[in-house]
C-alpha cells in the first residue's frame, strides 16, 4: 500500500480522492485550510512552505504519489489568493515533494487544472506568463485592466499556467527521468462546493449554466476522483504531460478541429 498526499482534501474532489485511497487501504495525508491532517493556507508561501515541510516529515521522505487538488474558483475580490493557491499551491508543494516522489522510483502527481483552460476567452498571456516565470505581483498587476472580468481572467489565468508548467516540467529528466509521472485533469463543472458557490450568485449561475454541455448536467466529485485514483495506478505508466479533459464534451464542442 502506498502514501499519498492530498491537498484540498476537505472538499470536493480532493476529498472524494482520499476517501478513495483510504477506502482502498493507503495512507493519505491530507492538506487543506481547514479539517485536514496539515492544516496551511496555500495562498501564502509560508503556508506552502509549511505544508510541503510537514508532509515530507508525515511521509518520511518518500511519496507514492500526490494529488494537488486544492483550488479556489473565479471569486471576485479573491484575485490574488486564485493565483496564490491554484498555481503556486501547485508548483511548489510538487517541487517540494519531486525528491520524495523519485525516492520509490515511480512515483505519480496528478494535478487539478480546469477546461477554463481553452473554454474561458481571451486569458491574458501576460498573466500566465509571469505565473510561469514565478512573478506573483506582475500577474496580479497584469490583472489590472480586466474590471469585471478580473476574477474569471485569474482563474483562467492560474489554470492555463499549471497546465503549461505540468506539461513542461512532466517529460523533464527530473520528473519523466526520475520514473515520475505527472499528469493533469481538466474537469468542467462539477458538483462540489466551489461550483455551488458559483451557482448562489446569480450573474455567476447564469454564466455557468448557460455553457454548452453536450451530455448535459454537471460533474460527479466521485467520478472524478475515480480518474485521480487511475492516473495515480500503473494504467499511467506511459503518461506523461496529458491533460485530461472530462468535462462533458464542453471543450470538444467549442474547439472541435483542435486537439
Ligand atoms: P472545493 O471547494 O470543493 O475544494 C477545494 C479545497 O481547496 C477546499 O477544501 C478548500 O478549503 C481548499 N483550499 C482553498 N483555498 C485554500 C488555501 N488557501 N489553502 C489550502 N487549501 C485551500 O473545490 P473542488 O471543486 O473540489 O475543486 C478542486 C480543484 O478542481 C480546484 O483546483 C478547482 O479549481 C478545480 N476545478 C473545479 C471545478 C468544479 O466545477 N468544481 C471545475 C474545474 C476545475
Amino acid at each position: 500500500m502506498g502514501v499519498y498526499a492530498v491537498t484540498g482534501a476537505a472538499s470536493g474532489m480532493g476529498r472524494a480522492a482520499a476517501d478513495k485511497l483510504r477506502a482502498t487501504g493507503h495512507t493519505v495525508v491530507g492538506v487543506d485550510v481547514r479539517a485536514a491532517d496539515v492544516v496551511a493556507d496555500l495562498a501564502t508561501a509560508a503556508g506552502r512552505r509549511y505544508a510541503a515541510d510537514a508532509v515530507l516529515e508525515t511521509c518520511g521522505g518518500r511519496l507514492d504519489g500526490a494529488v494537488l487538488a486544492a483550488g479556489l474558483g473565479p471569486v471576485p475580490g479573491s484575485e490574488r489568493e486564485i493565483l496564490e493557491v491554484n498555481y503556486f499551491g501547485v508548483t511548489e508543494l510538487l517541487g517540494r515533494w519531486r525528491p520524495a516522489l523519485a525516492a520509490g522510483g515511480g512515483g505519480r502527481a496528478v494535478v487539478l487544472s480546469s477546461n477554463s483552460t481553452t473554454t474561458t476567452p481571451l486569458v491574458p498571456r501576460r498573466v500566465v506568463r509571469a505565473l510561469l516565470a514565478g512573478e506573483s505581483g506582475k500577474a496580479v498587476q497584469a490583472l489590472r485592466f480586466h474590471g469585471p472580468a478580473r476574477a474569471v481572467m485569474s482563474y483562467g489565468g492560474s489554470k492555463l499556467a499549471v497546465s503549461h508548467w505540468v506539461r513542461r516540467e512532466a517529460v523533464t529528466p527530473e520528473w519523466a527521468g526520475s520514473g515520475i509521472r505527472l499528469n493533469a485533469l481538466a474537469p468542467g463543472a462539477v458538483r462540489t462546493p466551489l461550483l455551488d458557490q458559483q451557482l448562489a450568485d446569480p450573474a455567476s449561475a447564469k454564466a455557468v449554466t448557460s455553457f454548452p454541455v453536450p451530455v448535459g448536467g454537471f460533474g460527479d466529485p466521485a467520478q472524478l476522483a475515480d480518474w485521480v485514483v487511475f492516473l495515480l495506478s500503473d494504467a499511467a505508466d506511459f503518461m506523461a504531460g496529458s491533460v485530461v479533459f472530462v468535462d462533458g464534451g464542453t471543450d470538444a464542442y467549442l474547439r472541435p478541429d483542435a486537439w
